[in-house]
């Protein structure tokens, strides 16, 4: 929980025993999956005695329970299906917010009902009091009040990752985030879960919006939300390059709202004069209501709904891999994400809690190849395919760890567009035997040039 002055402005969306709660159901579901019950119970046993008795516990960066178990023995595999599909809209249609369970016949475009995914036990560090309403009334008072230093508590968890020195489960979550599946597949009518929307199909709302495909084991304790935006942009596929995606991606990777000069139209009005912008302005409109981050929240939301005791994953591709990276760092969730363009300088402005860990140390994996000039952070300057497109992409500061493919090298490849697709990265990652090295990025500022006041 957070101490000091923040106390009050969170003490009415913040509810002291929903720490003790989250212990206690992410732990004994674990236990019942793995080989693990004694270690489990015992820091179960220890967890609680402090956090009950108000005892402040010794966070200190390591682990407070040494396990007696090494984490490289203990990895587990198991299979993921699709469940449910998550429609957030919006722009105007930033209400609408439909959920679609997907029966058991269900098959992915290529034929498959499963993904086979390897993971392995890791200490994560995150904060305690991980509640929704806690959350979001701490980004809220965060956006409002500037920065502030706050002192979280942090915990120390052993969970299942994903393993990304596994080539076959990289590809599988690279797969999981193409768009390998139907768009409407077999199953239930959509349902409303947001507030109730009033026109039935045909007004492009299936279309347009953020969606969250999220795959569930044979147990229910581990679930993958995959997150994309849907419409048709220029990275995606040829097509209509007017969309959703363009205004988020405008608005996340740029240093002030695409103003890049007066030619461009703005996503924002945050610009002030030349190199300067308004800083609170941009974190008001990223965090705005209509924009990605807030419908990726709400996926988030009512994903831990359905599955209040699991451990959840998170991954996505290019914008989506930008979002998923965004998510995870808001929870502390495991998460993966494919040729994201730089969303460190979205975190920041989001005020994204950084445990006080080496970045190394960190669990979201930022995987991407060399000739790539999104994931690169090169697709800008008026020659460039983004900046004629109308793209903005300004950053190149990635926040976690990158495991990058060197295909310049490697392959010949050249820096292209095309090679931030999804599909040649499968052929690619399926043409090596190993994985790339995930490393810590270094010193990494964007957007140096600028004044934000
Ligand atoms: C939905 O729209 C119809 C007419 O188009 C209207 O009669 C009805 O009251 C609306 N329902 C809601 C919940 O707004
Ligand atoms: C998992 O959840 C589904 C509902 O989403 C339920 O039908 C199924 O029985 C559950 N399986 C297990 C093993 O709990
Ligand atoms: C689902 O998300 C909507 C916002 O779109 C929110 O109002 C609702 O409370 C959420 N439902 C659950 C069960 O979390
Ligand atoms: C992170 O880096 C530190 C040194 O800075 C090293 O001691 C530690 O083992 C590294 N952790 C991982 C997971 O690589």
């Amino acid at each position: 929980m957070i101490r000091g002055p923040v106390d009050e402005a969170l003490n009415s969306g913040c509810h002291g025993l929903a720490a003790v709660h989250d212990f206690r159901v992410t732990t004994s579901e674990r236990s019942s999956v793995m080989p693990l019950d004694i270690t489990m119970l015992l820091s179960l046993v220890l967890l609680l005695a402090g956090v009950v008795s108000g005892i402040q516990l010794p966070f200190s960066g390591k682990p407070m329970i040494p396990s007696p178990i090494s984490h490289d023995d203990v990895k587990y595999a198991t299979g993921f299906t699709l469940r449910h599909i998550f429609h957030h809209g919006t722009e105007e249609l930033a209400k609408l917010h439909m959920r679609k369970d997907v029966g058991p016949s269900y098959r992915m475009a290529s034929g498959r009902r499963s993904f086979h995914i390897s993971s392995q036990l890791k200490t994560v560090t995150r904060m305690s009091e991980r509640d929704p309403d806690f959350i979001e009334s701490y980004l809220h008072y965060a956006r409002t009040k500037g920065a502030v230093s706050i002192d979280f508590d942090w915990t120390h968890e052993d969970i299942m990752v994903p393993d990304i020195t596994d080539r076959d489960t990289l590809v599988e979550f690279a797969k999981i985030t193409a768009d390998a599946y139907v768009d409407n597949p077999e199953g239930s009518d959509w349902i409303d879960v947001g507030l109730p929307y009033n026109e039935t199909g045909g007004f492009g709302w299936d279309s347009n919006g953020l969606r969250g495909h999220v795959f569930v084991d044979e147990t229910n304790t581990t679930v993958i939300i995959a997150i994309k935006g849907t419409s048709a942009a220029l990275f995606h596929s040829d097509g209509d390059t007017v969309s959703n995606d363009k205004i988020n991606d405008n608005l996340l990777f740029s240093c002030c709202c695409a103003r890049i000069s007066y030619l461009w139209s703005t996503v924002c009005d945050c610009y002030e004069k030349s190199y300067t912008c308004k800083q609170s302005c941009l974190e008001g409109a990223l965090y705005a209501e209509d924009k990605y981050y807030r419908a990726t929240l709400d996926i988030y939301r009512n994903t831990t709904s359905l599955y209040p005791n699991a451990n959840i994953w998170v991954t996505g591709h290019s914008l989506g891999g930008a979002m998923s990276a965004l998510l995870g760092r808001t929870y502390g969730l495991p998460t993966i994400a494919f040729e994201s363009p730089g969303d460190q300088l979205a975190a920041q402005r989001l005020h994204l809690p950084f445990p006080p860990i080496p970045l190394n140390e960190t669990t979201i994996w930022h995987i991407g190849n060399t000739a790539d000039p999104i994931y690169m952070g090169v697709c800008n300057g008026p020659t460039s395919v983004c900046w004629l497109g109308g793209y903005a992409m300004e950053t190149q500061c990635h926040a976690g760890l990158e495991c990058i493919y060197d295909t310049v090298n490697d392959k010949r490849w050249h820096i292209s567009i095309s090679n931030h697709r999804i599909r040649p990265i499968i052929d690619m990652m399926l043409s090596y035997d190993t994985t790339p090295k995930c490393v810590a990025p270094t010193n990494c500022q964007d957007c140096y040039d600028w004044n934000f006041v």
